[in-house]
C-alpha cells in the first residue's frame, strides 16, 4: 500500500504542465470502437482510469497500444466479443460508455454495472431510457446492463436531469443511427464537445455541442482519426487551489482558461490574483482569503469536481463559507477526513458550513475517492505538521504523479510503500508496451 506523506506550510511557487482531460480520455477512448479502423489519441494523462479502460477494450478484441506515455493507438477493426464482465470493468465508473459505442456499432453490447468513485447512489436510467428511445430492448440483470436492437433509429430525447454521461452515451449510440436525434437538456461541459469533436473528426455529423440542444444526424460509417484531446480542467483547478491555499504563485500551463471561469471567478471573490493568459492561469495570494458562498452546478456552472477541494481552501479562509453541493447526493463524506486536519465543519444534507480556522493541523486522512483524495491533498500542503494521505489508488485513478508536479513547486511531498504487499509502479507496466516494435 502506498501513502502521500506531506509537510505542509511550504509557499508553492512555479509553473504546472497539466495532462489532458481525464473524463474526455475516458470517453474519447471507447468512442473509437465506432470507427472500424485505427484512432490515434493524444495528450491522453497516464492514470489508472485510462489504463484500466484500455485493457477493457483488449478484452473486447480491440487492439490497444501506448506509443508513448500520452499517445493510444486503438484498432478496433477485430472486435469479436460485445461483453465487457464486471472483472474487466469495475475498476472504472465510464466504462459504461461502452454501452454506448458498442450499441452504436453492433447493435448489442453487455455491459456489467460500473465501478468508480464511490459518494451515493449514482444512477444509468436517463442513459437507459434514451438507448431504449432509439430502439433498443435494455435488460439489466445479474449486475449486467443488456442492450440489443435490431435498427437504431434517430429520436428526440429529453433528459430528465443534466447528465454528462446519458448525453456522451446516447451520442455514441445516435452517431450511426438511422436519421437525426436530437438530444435536448443536454451537458454542456468541454468534454462532452471534446468527445463530439472527435466523433465528428471519424466522420460523424454532430451539431450543437456545448449548447443543451444537440442534434445528431446519423452517418453510414466512421472512419479512423488523430486526436489530441482538451487540457484537464479539474487538475488544473487543483493546482490553481494548491497555488492559493499555501499563499503561493503558481501559474497552470497548457490550460484552456475559458474552461476555468467558475473556478476563477470564485478565487477572485476571496481575493486571489488571477493573471489569465492565452494558454496559461498564475495564480498568487499574499495572506488569507475570504470566504464566499458556492453552489455546484452543471458547466458553466462551478464543478462539483472542484468542491471537496475548494472546501479545504475554504476551510482556512477568514469567516463562514457555504457550500450547496446541487449535482450528487452525498458529496460530504470526506468532511470527516477535513475535520481530522482540523477545519470546522457543519454538515447537513447537501449543505455545508465551513468556519475557516487560521491553521490546519496534520493527521493521517484517508482519500475517500478521487476528489476526496485530491482536497486531503490541497488541505496538507497548508497544514502544520506532517500528514498522511492513505488510499493513494483513487488519487491515481485520476492524477498523473501529482506529487511530482507538487514537489517541482516546491510542496515537500512524497510517496511511501508502509506494507510489503508491492504494487507494481505504473511505469513498469508500460515499459514492455513500449519496447514493443510499434508498426
Ligand atoms: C461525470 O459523471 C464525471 N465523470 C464526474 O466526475 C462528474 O462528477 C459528473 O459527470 C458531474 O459533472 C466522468 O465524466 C467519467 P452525471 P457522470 O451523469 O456522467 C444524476 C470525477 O471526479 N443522473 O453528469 O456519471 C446523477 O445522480 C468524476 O472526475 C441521474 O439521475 O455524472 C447526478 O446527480 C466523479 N440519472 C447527476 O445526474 C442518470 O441516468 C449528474 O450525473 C445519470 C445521472
Amino acid at each position: 500500500m502506498e501513502q502521500l506523506w506531506i509537510k505542509g506550510e511550504r509557499r508553492l511557487q512555479g509553473d504546472a504542465f497539466i495532462n489532458g482531460a481525464k473524463n474526455a480520455a475516458v470517453a474519447v477512448i471507447p468512442a473509437a470502437i465506432l470507427a472500424n479502423d485505427i484512432c490515434i489519441i493524444e495528450n491522453l494523462p497516464y492514470i489508472d482510469d485510462v489504463i484500466s479502460l484500455s485493457e477493457a477494450m483488449n478484452e473486447l478484441g480491440v487492439k490497444t497500444e501506448f506509443l508513448d506515455r500520452h499517445t493510444l493507438r486503438i484498432d478496433s477493426r477485430n472486435i469479436n466479443n460485445f461483453q465487457a464482465v464486471y472483472e474487466s470493468v469495475k475498476k472504472i465508473r465510464a466504462s459504461y460508455y461502452l454501452l454506448g459505442a458498442l450499441l452504436g456499432r453492433y447493435k448489442q453490447a453487455e455491459v456489467a454495472f460500473p465501478g468508480g468513485c464511490n459518494f451515493g447512489v449514482r444512477p444509468i436510467d436517463q442513459h437507459i431510457k434514451g438507448f431504449e428511445a432509439l430502439g433498443a430492448e435494455v435488460i439489466v440483470e445479474h449486475g449486467m446492463i443488456r442492450a440489443k436492437a435490431d435498427r437504431l433509429i434517430g429520436t428526440s430525447i429529453y433528459l430528465d436531469v443534466v447528465s454528462v454521461g446519458a448525453t456522451i452515451n446516447l451520442m455514441l449510440a445516435a452517431v450511426l443511427a438511422e436519421g437525426t436525434t436530437i438530444l435536448e437538456n443536454a451537458a454542456k461541459e468541454p468534454h462532452v464537445v471534446d468527445t463530439a469533436n472527435f466523433l465528428n473528426s471519424m466522420g460523424a455529423n454532430i451539431k450543437g455541442a456545448g449548447t443543451d440542444v444537440i442534434r445528431i444526424i446519423g452517418v453510414e460509417k466512421l472512419h479512423g482519426s488523430t486526436y489530441m484531446i482538451i487540457p484537464d480542467q479539474i487538475e488544473a483547478g487543483t493546482l490553481m487551489i494548491a497555488g492559493a491555499i499555501t499563499q503561493g504563485d503558481v501559474k497552470v500551463c497548457n490550460i484552456i482558461p475559458k474552461h476555468m471561469e467558475s473556478v476563477t471567478a470564485k478565487l477572485q471573490e476571496m481575493g486571489a490574483e488571477v493573471i489569465e493568459g492565452d494558454d496559461f492561469i498564475r495564480v498568487r495570494s499574499t495572506g488569507r482569503l475570504n470566504s464566499i458562498h458556492l453552489k455546484t452546478l452543471p458547466y458553466p456552472g462551478f464543478p462539483t469536481d472542484m468542491q471537496p477541494q475548494m472546501s479545504a481552501l475554504l476551510s482556512v479562509a477568514k469567516g463562514t463559507s457555504i457550500i450547496t453541493e446541487s449535482v450528487w447526493e452525498n458529496r460530504f463524506q470526506y468532511m470527516s477526513e477535513l475535520k481530522r486536519l482540523g477545519a470546522q465543519v457543519k454538515v447537513e444534507g447537501r449543505v455545508a458550513v465551513v468556519e475557516g480556522v487560521e491553521r490546519l493541523s496534520a493527521a493521517e486522512v484517508s482519500a475517500l475517492d478521487l476528489r476526496a483524495g485530491a482536497a486531503m491533498v490541497v488541505a496538507a500542503l497548508a497544514a502544520q505538521g506532517e500528514s498522511k494521505i492513505t488510499n493513494v489508488q483513487y488519487i491515481d485513478r485520476g492524477y498523473e504523479e501529482l506529487e511530482v508536479k507538487l514537489r517541482s513547486l516546491g510542496a515537500d511531498i512524497r510517496r511511501v510503500q508502509v506494507s510489503s504487499e508491492k504494487k507494481v509502479p505504473r511505469q513498469r507496466i508500460l515499459e514492455p508496451v513500449l519496447e514493443k516494435k510499434i508498426i
